[in-house]
Protein backbone atom coordinates (compact mmCIF):
# COMPACT_ATOMS: atom_id res chain seq x y z
CA UNK A 1 0.00 0.00 0.00
CA UNK A 2 2.75 2.50 1.07
CA UNK A 3 5.22 1.75 -1.98
CA UNK A 4 1.83 1.98 -4.04
CA UNK A 5 1.56 5.31 -3.02
CA UNK A 6 5.07 6.23 -3.47
CA UNK A 7 4.78 5.08 -7.09
CA UNK A 8 1.35 7.31 -7.58
CA UNK A 9 3.55 10.37 -5.80
CA UNK A 10 6.50 9.69 -7.98
CA UNK A 11 4.07 9.42 -10.86
CA UNK A 12 2.75 13.02 -10.03
CA UNK A 13 5.96 14.28 -9.71
CA UNK A 14 7.50 13.11 -13.29
CA UNK A 15 3.82 14.39 -14.77
CA UNK A 16 4.29 17.78 -13.57
CA UNK A 17 7.92 18.00 -14.28
CA UNK A 18 7.22 17.32 -17.84
CA UNK A 19 4.59 19.70 -17.74
CA UNK A 20 6.52 22.24 -16.42
CA UNK A 21 8.81 21.23 -19.46
CA UNK A 22 6.58 20.79 -22.19
CA UNK A 23 4.33 24.35 -22.15
CA UNK A 24 1.30 22.12 -23.85
CA UNK A 25 0.28 25.60 -25.90
CA UNK A 26 -2.84 27.30 -24.59
CA UNK A 27 -2.39 25.97 -21.26
CA UNK A 28 0.17 28.08 -19.17
CA UNK A 29 1.94 27.12 -15.81
CA UNK A 30 2.32 29.17 -12.88
CA UNK A 31 4.33 28.06 -9.69
CA UNK A 32 2.40 28.69 -6.46
CA UNK A 33 4.87 28.75 -3.39
CA UNK A 34 2.94 28.62 -0.53
CA UNK A 35 3.24 27.75 3.57
CA UNK A 36 2.53 28.68 6.91
CA UNK A 37 5.00 29.47 9.86
CA UNK A 38 4.40 29.46 13.45
CA UNK A 39 5.90 30.60 15.93
CA UNK A 40 8.02 27.56 17.91
CA UNK A 41 11.18 26.32 16.86
CA UNK A 42 10.05 24.66 14.16
CA UNK A 43 7.76 26.59 12.25
CA UNK A 44 4.86 23.84 12.80
CA UNK A 45 1.88 24.44 15.38
CA UNK A 46 2.27 22.51 18.38
CA UNK A 47 -0.11 19.65 18.41
CA UNK A 48 -2.10 19.90 21.97
CA UNK A 49 -0.21 22.75 23.57
CA UNK A 50 -1.30 24.01 26.68
CA UNK A 51 -1.72 27.30 24.61
CA UNK A 52 -2.06 27.44 21.22
CA UNK A 53 0.50 28.04 19.13
CA UNK A 54 0.27 31.67 17.55
CA UNK A 55 1.03 32.42 13.80
CA UNK A 56 4.45 34.41 12.81
CA UNK A 57 3.48 37.30 11.25
CA UNK A 58 5.66 39.78 9.23
CA UNK A 59 8.21 37.82 8.81
CA UNK A 60 9.98 37.82 6.07
CA UNK A 61 10.30 34.63 3.68
CA UNK A 62 12.61 34.10 0.99
CA UNK A 63 13.43 31.34 -1.76
CA UNK A 64 17.05 30.95 -2.54
CA UNK A 65 18.81 28.41 -5.16
CA UNK A 66 22.86 27.72 -4.86
CA UNK A 67 22.78 30.44 -1.71
CA UNK A 68 21.02 33.04 -4.65
CA UNK A 69 17.23 34.38 -3.51
CA UNK A 70 15.10 33.75 -6.15
CA UNK A 71 12.04 35.59 -4.27
CA UNK A 72 10.64 36.90 -1.66
CA UNK A 73 7.60 37.02 0.79
CA UNK A 74 6.18 38.47 3.84
CA UNK A 75 4.22 36.29 6.12
CA UNK A 76 0.79 37.79 6.50
CA UNK A 77 -1.25 38.24 10.23
CA UNK A 78 -2.43 34.65 9.90
CA UNK A 79 1.72 33.70 9.15
CA UNK A 80 0.45 32.66 5.56
CA UNK A 81 2.56 33.06 2.51
CA UNK A 82 2.59 32.58 -1.11
CA UNK A 83 5.11 33.23 -3.74
CA UNK A 84 3.95 32.95 -7.11
CA UNK A 85 7.28 32.01 -9.87
CA UNK A 86 7.33 31.60 -13.66
CA UNK A 87 8.31 27.94 -14.26
CA UNK A 88 10.06 28.96 -17.40
CA UNK A 89 12.32 31.23 -15.35
CA UNK A 90 12.93 28.81 -12.42
CA UNK A 91 12.39 25.02 -13.56
CA UNK A 92 10.38 22.89 -11.23
CA UNK A 93 12.89 20.06 -11.66
CA UNK A 94 15.58 22.85 -9.80
CA UNK A 95 12.87 24.53 -7.60
CA UNK A 96 12.28 20.67 -5.99
CA UNK A 97 15.98 20.09 -6.00
CA UNK A 98 17.99 19.98 -3.27
CA UNK A 99 19.90 22.90 -4.39
CA UNK A 100 16.36 25.76 -3.53
CA UNK A 101 15.66 26.21 -0.01
CA UNK A 102 12.19 27.92 1.44
CA UNK A 103 14.13 30.32 4.33
CA UNK A 104 12.01 32.46 7.08
CA UNK A 105 14.77 35.38 7.46
CA UNK A 106 13.34 37.07 10.23
CA UNK A 107 14.80 35.57 13.46
CA UNK A 108 12.51 33.83 15.26
CA UNK A 109 13.22 35.83 18.46
CA UNK A 110 10.94 38.51 16.63
CA UNK A 111 7.84 36.45 17.09
CA UNK A 112 8.71 35.92 20.52
CA UNK A 113 11.47 36.46 23.09
CA UNK A 114 11.67 33.10 24.44
CA UNK A 115 12.67 31.91 20.52
CA UNK A 116 16.27 32.15 19.59
CA UNK A 117 17.34 35.44 17.94
CA UNK A 118 19.77 33.56 15.46
CA UNK A 119 19.60 31.21 13.03
CA UNK A 120 16.65 30.93 10.81
CA UNK A 121 13.93 28.44 9.99
CA UNK A 122 14.93 26.48 6.64
CA UNK A 123 13.31 23.99 4.33
CA UNK A 124 13.67 22.03 0.86
CA UNK A 125 10.55 22.60 -1.32
CA UNK A 126 8.28 19.58 -1.80
CA UNK A 127 5.46 19.21 -4.75
CA UNK A 128 1.62 19.20 -3.34
CA UNK A 129 -0.59 19.17 -6.66
CA UNK A 130 -1.78 21.15 -9.49
CA UNK A 131 -4.89 22.97 -9.61
CA UNK A 132 -6.01 24.48 -12.72
CA UNK A 133 -7.78 27.92 -13.14
CA UNK A 134 -8.72 28.69 -16.27
CA UNK A 135 -5.86 28.74 -18.87
CA UNK A 136 -3.41 28.63 -16.00
CA UNK A 137 -2.28 25.27 -14.55
CA UNK A 138 -1.18 26.71 -11.23
CA UNK A 139 1.65 23.99 -9.89
CA UNK A 140 1.61 23.49 -5.70
CA UNK A 141 4.80 23.74 -3.94
CA UNK A 142 5.09 24.03 -0.29
CA UNK A 143 8.30 23.64 2.57
CA UNK A 144 8.40 20.03 3.50
CA UNK A 145 9.47 21.07 6.62
CA UNK A 146 11.20 23.78 8.91
CA UNK A 147 14.16 23.19 10.58
CA UNK A 148 16.23 25.87 12.80
CA UNK A 149 19.52 26.00 11.08
CA UNK A 150 22.62 28.02 12.09
CA UNK A 151 21.28 28.61 15.69
C1 LIG B 1 -1.25 29.86 -3.85
O1 LIG B 1 -1.67 28.87 -2.91
C2 LIG B 1 -2.29 29.41 -1.75
C3 LIG B 1 -2.61 28.26 -0.81
O2 LIG B 1 -3.25 27.21 -1.47
C4 LIG B 1 -3.54 30.18 -2.15
O3 LIG B 1 -4.09 30.79 -1.01
C5 LIG B 1 -3.14 31.28 -3.15
O4 LIG B 1 -4.30 31.93 -3.61
C6 LIG B 1 -2.42 30.66 -4.34
N1 LIG B 1 -1.99 31.72 -5.24
C7 LIG B 1 -2.21 31.68 -6.55
C8 LIG B 1 -1.66 32.81 -7.35
O5 LIG B 1 -2.82 30.77 -7.07
C1 LIG C 1 7.60 20.65 15.86
O1 LIG C 1 7.87 20.62 17.24
C2 LIG C 1 6.79 20.14 18.02
C3 LIG C 1 7.14 20.34 19.49
O2 LIG C 1 8.43 19.93 19.76
C4 LIG C 1 6.54 18.68 17.66
O3 LIG C 1 5.45 18.17 18.41
C5 LIG C 1 6.21 18.59 16.18
O4 LIG C 1 6.06 17.23 15.79
C6 LIG C 1 7.30 19.24 15.34
N1 LIG C 1 6.83 19.30 13.95
C7 LIG C 1 7.60 18.98 12.92
C8 LIG C 1 7.00 19.11 11.56
O5 LIG C 1 8.76 18.61 13.06
C1 LIG D 1 -4.43 15.74 21.20
O1 LIG D 1 -5.57 15.69 22.04
C2 LIG D 1 -6.64 14.97 21.47
C3 LIG D 1 -7.87 15.11 22.39
O2 LIG D 1 -7.50 15.06 23.74
C4 LIG D 1 -6.23 13.49 21.31
O3 LIG D 1 -7.27 12.76 20.72
C5 LIG D 1 -5.02 13.45 20.39
O4 LIG D 1 -4.54 12.12 20.28
C6 LIG D 1 -3.90 14.33 20.92
N1 LIG D 1 -2.83 14.40 19.92
C7 LIG D 1 -1.53 14.31 20.24
C8 LIG D 1 -0.55 14.41 19.11
O5 LIG D 1 -1.15 14.20 21.41
C1 LIG E 1 -3.56 35.28 5.15
O1 LIG E 1 -3.56 34.70 3.84
C2 LIG E 1 -4.42 33.55 3.76
C3 LIG E 1 -4.21 32.93 2.37
O2 LIG E 1 -4.26 33.88 1.36
C4 LIG E 1 -5.85 33.97 4.02
O3 LIG E 1 -6.70 32.85 3.95
C5 LIG E 1 -5.95 34.60 5.40
O4 LIG E 1 -7.24 35.08 5.62
C6 LIG E 1 -4.95 35.75 5.52
N1 LIG E 1 -4.97 36.23 6.89
C7 LIG E 1 -4.99 37.52 7.18
C8 LIG E 1 -5.04 37.87 8.63
O5 LIG E 1 -4.98 38.39 6.31
C1 LIG F 1 12.32 42.43 14.41
O1 LIG F 1 11.67 43.24 15.39
C2 LIG F 1 12.35 44.49 15.61
C3 LIG F 1 11.65 45.18 16.78
O2 LIG F 1 10.26 45.15 16.61
C4 LIG F 1 12.31 45.31 14.33
O3 LIG F 1 12.98 46.53 14.52
C5 LIG F 1 13.03 44.54 13.23
O4 LIG F 1 12.93 45.23 12.00
C6 LIG F 1 12.41 43.15 13.07
N1 LIG F 1 13.22 42.41 12.16
C7 LIG F 1 12.73 41.89 11.05
C8 LIG F 1 13.74 41.17 10.18
O5 LIG F 1 11.55 41.96 10.74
Amino acid sequence: MASLKCVAIFVMVALALQLADAQLPGLQNLINISGSVSCSLNGSVIVNATTPTPPFPNALIDVSCGGNVISSAMTNGSGMFGITLNPLQFPLSNLLSPNCIVRVVTPLSNCSTTLPSTGSLQSPIQFIGTTVQGPINILNLAPAAFQLIGN
